[in-house]
């Protein structure tokens, strides 16, 4: 049980940087800064994403449910879906209101997520 809350725990912190690191480079390619076209800061994302999905795979194993039997893990994929495709279209669009149409789609799906996974409807 002390493993599966630090497992827990760990995809809470995993979530929270992953939407921290959308929110940084969102706004870093808004200003067209620097910092948002250094190579880690491209590449990180992908690894903390992987591993938020990873921790939240085996969370789903450990309680033993599953998104067709429990609706709100359905939700919160489908949810995570829309992110996952909103935040990309944000990061590749070429015109600014398209950009910013797709980040603010995408914090919105997030939040929804967050949403899901904290109230289990
Ligand atoms: C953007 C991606 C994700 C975010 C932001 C996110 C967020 C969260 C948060 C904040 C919690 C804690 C909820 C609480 O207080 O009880 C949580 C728990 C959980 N998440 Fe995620 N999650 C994500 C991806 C996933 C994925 C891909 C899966 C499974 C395939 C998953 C499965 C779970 C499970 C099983 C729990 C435990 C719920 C419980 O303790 O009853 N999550 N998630």
């Amino acid at each position: 049980m002390a493993n599966i809350l630090l497992l827990k725990y760990l995809h809470i912190t995993l979530a929270l940087t992953s939407i921290s690191f959308f929110v940084l480079r969102f706004l870093g390619r808004q200003a067209e800064a620097q910092f948002a076209r250094i190579s880690w800061v491209r590449v990180a994302p992908h690894l903390i994403d992987s591993l938020l999905l990873l921790s939240g795979i085996s969370l789903a194993v450990l309680y033993r449910i599953s998104p067709l039997q429990t609706h709100w893990l359905l939700f919160k994929l489908i949810l995570i879906l829309g992110y996952i495709v909103a935040g990309s279209r944000a990061m590749k669009a070429e015109d600014a209101r398209s950009r910013v149409f797709f980040g603010v789609l995408a914090l919105g799906l997030v939040g929804g997520v967050v949403l899901m996974a904290v109230a289990k409807y």
